[in-house]
């Protein structure tokens, strides 16, 4: 018969949970050594169709289980349903690549519960932390009153930063009120810009883009034509699109934007690494204009799901925004004391440290080992580049953007990619999912792994002969 949790009454393991458990603690410590010594990491399946029910089934009961048998049937069955996104194979989406340093030290931040919500509770890891969104403020040409704090993703910081401009433009703009207010965003701007102009329930003013890139003179012509400019208060620009790596108009777009008071927010969660790269670091010298921009460290520096650093060039403004005010928490708002509490800065409240991981591997590594990394992921994608316009059947569409490249198989109906790409996983050689390109299916590599090699673009061409 099935116990209900309240049958379990005195029998239960309530006190053992939080007693030291040296037996689980080597099993657990045994399984993350093997994990982080795996070299390659393999690729993995996704959404296979495993019996995950059978597998599952029995697993939560009253009285617990012991956990080698929890943890084999995760190392046999779950975890070999989740395709590896660090593998050096994973070229789909925006892959992952974190260093063993940050790895290592995320698994201090779980293991200390580290908690970044106030200064008043964890003062010494927002230190640490800010000293992160410094550097990453500094990279962008902003000063040292800039500041922020990491939240769990991209969609999340876009989010934040957005409902910020949209509040200090109704503050600063008395005589919208009651309109509607517009954000300028390009048609390539990233999904979850369009969610977060939804939640915040402001419209976008769409400019269409002249090759995929997103320019002042393309705004300007849009303004000229627009019967009620003056309710465009924002400009969303990105620094590397998702789909193709093309960095906007930052210099052009963000002078404007300065000049007429507009708020200038730059979507950065992939492609703002290359802030860091000495090979296109020029694309980013716009960034000096932003009020707000975003860049994921869980993307292209390098560390842990789920960390995204947001920074804004005025953080007051998103205080005014983002504070939550109640009886409990007035303890933690002492202005005299200049305190810094990241839950001023976006949606939040309670927080992990999350920015922790990326703190540690940059102190061990030093920052121009990531400036290698980084540079590394556009070199490889330069090297696939030349490869495919080399190759007899195969069509680069355009020079790679940042580490993005964009090809066509010639010849090849939207099937063939998806069996191709299918067959590729089921053979372990990549992760490389199809995209569109301008209404055609067509391949697409994204890079990021340092450890992504020329063979394994080699192996994986040679299945498209
Ligand atoms: C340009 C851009 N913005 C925003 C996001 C969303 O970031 P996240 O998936 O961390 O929410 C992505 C994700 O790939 C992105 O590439």
């Amino acid at each position: 018969m099935n116990m209900l949790p309240w049958d379990a009454g005195v029998m239960s393991n309530a006190n053992e949970m939080f007693q030291f458990d040296p037996g689980m603690t080597d099993l657990i410590f045994e399984y993350c050594r093997n994990r982080l010594a795996e070299d390659p990491v393999p690729l993995d399946f996704g959404g296979i169709a495993t019996n995950f029910e059978e597998a599952l089934e029995g697993l939560i009961t009253p009285q617990g289980q012991d956990a080698r048998a929890i943890l084999d049937r995760y190392d046999k069955v779950i975890s070999k349903a989740i395709i590896s996104v660090d593998s050096p194979r994973f070229l789909s989406f925006i892959p992952a690549a974190p260093t063993k340093a940050s790895l290592l030290f995320d698994m201090v931040v779980s293991a200390s519960s580290l908690n970044g919500t106030s200064w008043l509770e964890g003062a010494g890891t927002i230190a640490a932390e800010n000293q992160v969104l410094k550097f990453l403020s500094r990279a962008a040409g902003l000063d040292d009153h800039a500041g922020g704090c990491f939240v769990s993703g991209g969609s999340t910081g876009n989010l934040s930063a957005l409902v910020v401009a949209r509040d200090r433009a109704r503050r600063n703009n008395p005589a919208l009120a009651g309109r509607r207010l517009r954000f300028a965003v390009s048609e390539e701007a990233h999904s979850s810009i369009a969610g977060a102009l939804r939640v915040i329930d402001v419209d976008a003013l769409i400019v269409p883009t002249i090759d995929h890139r997103f320019t002042i003179e393309q705004l300007l012509a849009v303004l000229e034509s627009d019967q009620d400019p003056e309710t465009v208060v924002a400009i969303v620009a990105t620094g590397g699109t998702t789909n193709a790596g093309i960095v906007d108009d930052l210099e052009g777009l963000g002078q404007y934007a300065r000049e007429h008071e507009l708020w200038f927010h730059v979507d950065g969660a992939y492609g703002g690494a290359a802030m860091l790269s000495t090979l296109r670091g020029d694309l980013f010298k716009g960034m000096r204009h932003v009020d707000s921009f975003i860049v994921d460290p869980h993307k292209w520096l390098f560390a842990p799901f789920d960390c995204a650093a947001l920074i804004y060039r005025n953080p007051e403004e998103a205080k005014k925004t983002h504070t939550q005010t109640a009886a409990y928490l007035d303890i933690i708002h002492d202005e005299e004391k200049q305190e810094w509490n990241p839950t001023d800065y976006a949606i939040h409240l309670t927080r992990r440290s999350r920015g922790l991981p990326i703190w540690f591997s940059l102190c061990v590594y030093g920052t121009d080992a990531y400036v290698a990394a980084v540079d590394d992921g556009i070199r490889i994608a330069e090297h696939a580049a030349h490869v495919i316009e080399a190759h007899p059947n195969l069509e680069l569409i355009r020079p790679p953007g940042l580490s993005i490249v964009l090809f066509r198989r010639k010849g090849w109906s939207d099937e063939h990619y998806n069996e191709w790409s299918e067959k590729l996983l089921r053979d372990q050689i990549g992760f490389v999912t199809p995209t569109k390109w301008e209404g055609e299916t067509v391949a697409r590599f994204a890079f990021l792994h340092p450890e992504t090699s020329n063979e394994m673009v080699a192996e994986i061409l040679a299945t498209m002969n």
